[in-house]
């Protein structure tokens, strides 16, 4: 059984829209600041036999936070973080899922509903943290930490999700930690994300050791702590590009700006920030609380996205960091996944299953 929680719902004026004329003026409305006017047109011609295929199909749009702002603001049913569109998917009556993100989050719906059709716009989306660890890998640190639990990051694939005992994402990695430690276990793998681990070792106050060092050295035994994570050495290629210095350079040029990092950040950064959250997390801050300026050390879509529905909002950016397979996922893409049914997810059953597992776990203790 898993449980939902209620999103908004994008399905607003553009998406009703009866011509195209009609979705380029609420397109236009929407998103001038962030898209220019020659890029609209084109798109709201897109975004309008999307949103009709998607009708004719019974078909559900479901866009991570990272979207493209036309893409996000004009054809999606749904929006949000990974676990926002892990509940959805797990919930949805619509035939098609089709998940504007990367393939983790493909899967991972597919996986919690089995019966429906999971498309991923892109084949090539993948991510640097998903890409990190095998389920090989996780049998082996079984066999060299026998009876320590497996905590994964939901950035990771199907055959990692049928090795996990219970998935995780940024916006509930520390409940899901603190959930197993107050059932005894002291000792808990959390893997792929170096960073993720490192920050969750210290929200909770709970140490943290790596299995095998990247260039040698001693290695540390669990048993030597008395509460302990074993973490492993995967980083997101977006999030390890922000530093210190970038916060530090913004402050002096704007001193009261409120700076928010994801979780993927280095823990340097994390430390340095005001406020750490999953993207969702984010965007609700910006939303509800009021400052002068906003830094997000996150991908730079999700800057537009949220610029577009909070136009009074000061946001600075560091426009150059652009998840590279994010933004594959494009209007033209998600228009032939609806046309062409591509590309279909297929999980094999059994690692379904044993993967299903897990993320039910997750989904029943936060
Ligand atoms: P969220 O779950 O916070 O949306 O993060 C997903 C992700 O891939 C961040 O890089
Ligand atoms: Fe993966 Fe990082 Fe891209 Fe998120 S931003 S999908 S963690 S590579």
């Amino acid at each position: 059984m898993v449980t939902t929680t209620k999103v908004k719902s994008n399905n607003d004026a553009i998406q009703r829209a009866e011509s195209v004329e009609e979705a380029f003026k609420r397109m236009r409305s929407r998103l001038a600041d962030v898209v220019p006017e020659f890029e609209l047109h084109y798109k709201a011609e897109l975004a309008f036999k999307i949103n009709q295929l998607k009708r004719q199909k019974n078909a559900i749009i479901l866009a991570h936070n990272y979207m493209e702002p036309a893409l996000y603001h004009s054809v999606s049913d749904y929006t949000g973080d990974s676990l926002e569109l892990a509940r959805i998917s797990a919930n949805t009556d619509a035939d098609i899922i089709v998940f504007c993100g990367v393939k983790f989050m493909a899967e991972t719906a597919k996986i919690l509903n089995p019966s429906k059709t999971a498309l991923l716009p892109s084949e090539k989306a993948g991510c640097s943290l998903a890409a990190s660890i095998t389920g090989e890998d996780v049998r082996r640190l079984k066999k060299k930490y026998p009876g320590v639990p497996v905590v994964s990051y939901v950035n990771t694939y199907a055959d990692v999700k049928a090795e996990t005992d219970i998935c995780c994402t940024s916006s509930n990695a520390g409940a899901v930690i603190k959930h197993l430690m107050e059932q005894g276990h002291h000792r808990v793998m959390f893997l792929p994300d170096e960073y993720l681990a490192k920050n969750v070792a210290a929200e909770t106050g709970i140490d943290i050791i790596f299995p095998s060092l990247p260039k040698g050295g001693t290695e540390n035994d669990p048993e030597n702590f008395e509460r302990v994570l074993i973490g492993w050495h995967g980083r997101c290629e977006v999030h390890e590009q922000f530093k210190v210095e970038d916060i530090r350079n913004v402050r002096k040029q704007f001193p009261d700006t409120v700076v928010l990092a994801h979780p993927e950040c280095s823990p340097e950064v994390i430390e340095e920030a005001d406020f750490s959250g999953s993207t969702k997390k984010m965007i609700d801050y910006v939303r509800n609380v009021d400052a002068p300026r906003y830094l997000l050390l996150t991908e730079c879509s999700m800057g537009d996205n949220i610029i577009a529905e909070n136009p009074e909002k000061d946001m600075l950016r560091l426009c150059s960091v652009r998840c590279p397979h994010m933004n594959l996922i494009t209007l033209e893409d998600t228009l032939s996944a609806l046309e062409n049914l591509q590309y279909e997810i297929e999980v094999p059953k059994d690692i379904a299953q044993k993967a299903g597992k897990s993320l039910d776990r997750m989904l029943q203790i936060t």
